[in-house]
């Protein structure tokens, strides 16, 4: 049985295997016991109180025995709790409550936002109730609420008492799909640069202080198309300024940057890998998910004390588990398909069913055609860089310097990461399946409309983006022309027939 079929049928989701909610019930357990069990005015408490004096004894002992009640039932509760999160949930918990760099903006800049928006939604907003703006706001932007957790808090930034806004991995790594809230899902909605330009604006209308961010958004793209990012270059930048026990030095940069946009990749493959990122250069470990955090600001040693924070979070990714398609499958066109997939696309991809592989292998970037920007970006001096340094543990961990190409990912709950290919080009399965039908410029129809025909994104095709677009509407235009944006490349498909491609992406939907 597969890994997915397994989860589907113990009914997971992409959540810690043993759900946050355990340590959660412990509590309200050991909350319901000690009600019953510590119960204030059962046997033995004085009916009647009779003077000022015994009055003002009996309250002040009443106090310091519930006082003493209290402290054992925190203590209690505590305990239980912290002897019931593993170390995913901690790693979770981490996620959402620990802020690792510094915070965007405050909550005042983000309930300004909307008075930058174009004058029909400003209009919109100005005449909505504060709920509403909010969801106006999360859903321009790509933000949503946590699962399971009604304090409204985004799933995307840590926001402190304080009313401080940080992002976390989430807000690249946790979106939606068909209405499901699913972190560890590529978010598909994020749009990074025009929150990051409208929050400045806000910011200097009202004279705050702007983010480090802010300022590297003068130098560098952030991400044009929602959904993608610069990230790999902001890395890139990020790290050109350490030394390799990652001391703040001046630039080692020699060459430009290639800014590229990339779309991140699902969390649940990360208990399949034991290679990280797209040519599979880094090996698994805890050291390189801190890359997130190479801000100016944390020097070695906040590295070092996090270190124990991320490997909770470590144990998280392994923890995730592909979410199930939510629609119906013909299970015998995908069993047809599963025979033409183990022919045609398992030597890379892997093999399901009662004896799963998964060769991570590495397709030398001329077989497999697809955008070669990423390629060039990251270039072996990179690699070497990467080798020398505390992320790679001084080079104990294996990095690979001068990897060919890019290694074919697992195809585990495919169904759901849309839009396709390392670069996010391509909007459905059934465009990956048709490489000639891939179009030009694609936008997607409605917030998160889900094409359940052609698997993937539910999109309008066009040959060209319109003039004359507000920021957010070009920015939700993916065009294929543009630097590091191509559609080419995977042609693997165009062997197969029609019916049999029909067959696979049949298939495609269950793994
Ligand atoms: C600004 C967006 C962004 C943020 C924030 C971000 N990531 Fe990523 N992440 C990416 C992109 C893009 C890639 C693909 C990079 C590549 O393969 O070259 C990636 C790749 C990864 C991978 C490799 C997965 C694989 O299958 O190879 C892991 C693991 C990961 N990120 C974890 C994290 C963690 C943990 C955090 C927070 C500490 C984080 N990311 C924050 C965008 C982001
Ligand atoms: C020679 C190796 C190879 C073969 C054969 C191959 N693929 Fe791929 N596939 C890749 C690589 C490498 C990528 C990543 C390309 C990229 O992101 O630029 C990929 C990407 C994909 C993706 C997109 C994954 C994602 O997360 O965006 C899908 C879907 C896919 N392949 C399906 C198939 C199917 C179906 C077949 C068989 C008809 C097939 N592949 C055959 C190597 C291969």
């Amino acid at each position: 049985m597969s890994a997915g079929r397994l989860a589907r049928e113990m009914g997971r989701s992409t959540r810690p295997r043993k759900h946050l909610r355990t340590s959660l019930d412990a509590v309200a357990a050991s909350q319901q016991q000690g009600r019953r069990w510590g119960r204030p005015g059962g046997k033995g408490c004085p009916d009647l109180i009779r003077t000022e004096n015994d009055t003002f004894n009996l309250v002040s002992a009443m106090k310091s025995g519930f006082l003493l009640w209290l402290a054992v039932v925190a203590w209690w509760m505590t305990g239980a709790a912290i002897a019931e999160e593993t170390a995913a949930e901690r790693g979770y918990r981490h996620l959402l409550e620990t802020p690792y760099v510094p915070a965007y903006f405050d909550q005042e800049v983000f309930d300004n936002l909307w008075t930058t928006w174009p004058s029909e939604l400003r209009a919109e907003a100005e005449a909505a109730s504060p709920a509403r703006r909010r969801e106006m706001a999360f859903a321009r932007y790509g933000l949503t609420t946590r699962p399971g957790d009604d304090s409204g808090k985004p799933l995307q930034f840590v926001v402190d008492g304080q009313g401080n806004w940080t992002p976390n991995c989430f807000t690249c790594h946790g979106g939606t799909v068909a209405g499901q809230i699913i972190p560890g899902l590529p978010n598909s909605h994020y749009a990074l640069q025009t929150l990051i330009q409208e929050s400045r604006l806000v910011k200097l209308r009202m004279g705050k202080p702007f983010s480090t961010t802010d300022y590297g958004a003068m130098v560098m793209p952030l991400g044009g198309t929602h959904g993608t990012t610069n990230a790999v270059i902001f890395g890139v930048a990020l790290a050109a300024y350490r030394d390799q026990d990652l001391n703040v030095v001046p630039s080692k940069q020699s060459s430009p940057f290639v800014h590229h946009d990339m779309d991140a990749p699902p969390w649940w493959h990360f208990s399949k890998k034991e290679r990280l990122y797209l040519e599979g250069f880094a090996s698994k470990g805890h050291r390189p998910l801190m890359q997130f955090a190479l801000d100016q600001q944390n020097g070695p040693e906040k590295f070092h004390t996090w270190e124990d924070d991320f490997r909770d979070i470590y144990a998280y990714l392994e923890s995730l588990e592909p979410p199930a398609y939510p629609f119906g499958i013909d299970e015998r066109l995908a069993r047809q398909g599963a025979a033409i997939f183990n022919r045609h696309c398992a030597d890379c991809h892997g093999t399901y069913g009662d004896r799963p592989s998964y060769p991570e292998r590495n397709v030398p970037l001329a077989e497999i055609g697809t955008d070669r920007a990423r390629d060039d970006a990251l270039t072996a001096e990179h690699h070497e860089d990467y080798r020398q340094n505390w992320f790679s543990r001084y080079g104990k961990d294996r990095v690979l310097v001068d990897p060919p190409g890019y290694v074919a990912p697992p195809l585990d709950g495919i169904w759901a990461s849309a839009p396709y290919f390392h670069n996010g080009s391509v909007p459905t399965l059934w465009h990956v399946l048709h490489p000639a039908e891939r179009p030009a410029v694609w936008k997607r129809t409605r917030g998160d409309g889900f094409d359940q025909a052609r698997v993937g994104l539910e999109v309008e095709t066009l040959t060209d983006v319109p003039r004359g677009l507000d920021v957010w509407t070009r920015r939700a235009h993916f065009d294929t022309r543009k630097f590091g944006k191509s559609a080419q490349g995977h042609l693997f498909p165009e062997v197969l027939t029609p019916a049999e491609k029909a067959a696979v992406l049949e298939y495609l939907k269950q793994l």
